[in-house]
């Protein structure tokens, strides 16, 4: 028995849907391959990498912020929207990267950042350098403070990074930052903000960028009248789209602008939001192709390796997409959390005040306690489970390479504001941060910074990356990059209609199947222990199919496989 099929309309193979069932490849510039020997990576190992992105055979590249940056959070504290950091390249290289990727076949998201800047931003400084009630102060939200002499915070909120989440100037008034002291919010009441990011959105559309990943894209509009409610009065709010800081309603008349720029070209420009929202149906908004067309859907990020979870997760996210007409997104590891490997190798966290794996990293990453094979082993599984399914899936660079989490960072030499603005005692939702999943990547088993570059590398890597280089794994049947390499060439090939149904006959118990149009059936063994191995060609196993004793086939624990049916 089956049932009924899931499906969101049929996207015409046309160029301009090249977005809704992509496999977008998540690049941190500053960790992915280093050029000059800075220990940063920059443009050039980009450019030098392509080849290895188009054998990997991703149909886009997502840039993570590029721009001029102090790093107070990783970049995404911009100096300067509209160009490159000079210790990353030039915008010269960033034409040269574009048409690189470009010839491979592949396209090109890059990061945009409009809920702050830095605080070195030429408009933030000159903010500073005027007057209180100036022009310059009303693109940034500025207030007095409370007390006799202005000397308290207008509020008592603090930063999503912790601490306060406002800051005082030298002339007493305070600003808003929603992350860290230097990433000061815009006021998107002021048109000259508006004016300004379509001016930036023009900027590198122009240059050829295909799409835009939009950071925090749901607290760009902020409802801040005189009176500020207190911390626990916002805490207390519902976000229905009427919460002064996050997801409000009028966020969408700003992305209606932007939809105009995007479809001044062809073909239209795409863009996907990254949006923390209450509901399911909220996120829907941001996915409406009258906005910015497509949201990140978090939820297999924060999913227990677990054959029911998995599969409501699958069955409404489905459901939403086929409501907005967008196609839905499945991600499991980003520059924002503890890698997909070493999560699974985890026991279920018992409560979800904090990040799935921070207290192992808070813990040091200790031996006991994490099945670092089995989560490896689950994680492959987990990956061929999203690549057999209709929408675009969002890998993150590493994941093809089977890293684990480097839980090994001396605090000395961590980087996130997520770390440096908390304390032992007060260590929040990201734990010790997110250092550990933005190591640089080993491209070799030995010599300088395995392969990334010349000059060292910015975090230090651990001794366990020699055997996770992509030297190890090149050309190594059965290692994660070929497994990775074989799921997307047999994607491409076997990707048909946004749809898939239940196979309600080998859906049993910890086993769930699905096929796509075709005759390609995705089944996965969630549990431990082997099931019997479902009729069909079989094209691709993320573990070796053969029983212990040599005898037969069958599918083992923590293992998916993709097989080929003769269409009924
Ligand atoms: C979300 C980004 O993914 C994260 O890395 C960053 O710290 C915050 N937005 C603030 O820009």
């Amino acid at each position: 028995m089956t049932t009924p099929s899931l499906t969101v309309p049929a996207a015409p193979q046309a160029d301009a849907d090249w977005w809704r069932q992509a496999a977008v490849y998540q690049i941190y510039p500053r960790s992915f391959a280093d050029s000059n020997g800075d220990g940063i990576g920059d443009l050039g190992g980009i450019i030098s990498r392509v080849p290895y992105l188009q054998q990997l055979g991703v149909d886009a590249v997502w840039l993570s912020p590029f721009y001029p940056s102090a790093l107070a959070d990783g970049g995404y504290d911009v100096d300067d929207f509209r160009d490159v950091d000079p210790k990353i390249g030039t915008l010269a290289e960033f034409d040269e990267m574009v048409a690189a990727l470009h010839d491979a076949g592949i396209k090109l998201v890059v990061d945009l950042v409009p809920n702050h800047s830095s605080d070195r931003h030429e408009w933030f400084r000159e903010a500073l350098a005027s007057p209180k009630g100036s022009n310059a102060r009303a693109r940034y939200i500025f207030r007095d403070g409370k007390g006799e002499n202005g000397e308290l915070p207008p509020a008592d909120w603090t930063s999503i990074f912790s601490g306060p989440a406002w800051t005082r100037v030298p002339d007493g008034q305070w600003y808003l930052h929603s992350f860290a002291t230097e990433q000061p919010d815009f006021n998107w009441e002021h048109p000259e903000v508006h004016e300004d990011f379509k001016h930036t959105l023009r900027f590198w559309s122009d240059r050829g960028v295909d799409g835009f990943r939009i950071d925090v894209a749901h607290g760009l509009a902020k409802d801040l009248g005189e009176v500020l409610p207190s911390k626990a009065e916002l805490q207390a709010m519902p976000k229905d789209g009427t919460h002064p800081l996050w997801d409000r309603d009028e966020v969408h008349e700003i992305y209606a602008e932007w939809r105009a720029v995007f479809n001044e070209y062809t073909p239209a420009r795409t863009a996907v939001a990254e949006a923390w929202v209450e509901t399911p149906e909220r996120r829907a908004k941001y996915a409406s192709p009258e906005g910015l067309g497509q949201a990140f859907n978090f939820d297999l990020m924060e999913a227990d390796f677990d054959a029911t979870h998995f599969r409501d997760i699958v069955t409404d996210n489905l459901a939403q997409s086929a409501a907005t007409g967008s196609s839905t997104t499945w991600v499991f590891s980003n520059h924002d959390g503890v890698r997909h490997a070493t999560r699974y190798g985890l026991p279920p966290r018992a409560g979800r005040d904090v990040k799935q794996g921070a207290e192992w990293v808070l813990a040091g990453g200790p031996d006991e306690g994490i099945d670092r094979e089995l989560g490896l082993r689950r994680a492959r599984a987990a990956t061929m489970f999203e690549l057999a399914l209709p929408g675009s899936a969002y890998l993150y660079q590493g994941e093809e390479l089977g890293l684990h989490e480097v839980a090994e960072i001396p605090d000395a030499q961590r980087q996130d504001p997520a770390f440096w603005r908390t304390t032992a005692e007060d260590r929040g939702f990201d734990g010790l941060g997110r250092d550990g999943c933005r190591v640089p990547l080993p491209w070799a088993r030995e010599g300088e910074s395995f392969g990334f570059g010349t000059g060292g590398a910015h975090l230090p890597q651990p001794a366990w990356f020699a055997d996770f280089s992509v030297e190890a794994e090149d050309g190594v049947a059965g290692s994660t990059l070929e497994m990775y390499r074989e799921a997307l060439r047999l994607r491409g090939e076997l990707q048909s209609e946004e749809s898939l149904t239940w196979d309600e006959e080998v859906s049993t118990g910890d086993v769930l199947a699905f096929e796509r149009p075709g005759g390609w059936l995705s089944v996965t063994n969630f549990g431990d222990a082997p099931v019997a191995l479902p009729d069909g060609e079989v094209l691709l196993a993320s573990a070796p199919l053969t029983a212990a004793d040599g005898t037969a086939q069958e599918l083992p624990g923590a293992t998916t496989v993709w097989l080929r049916r003769a269409e009924a």
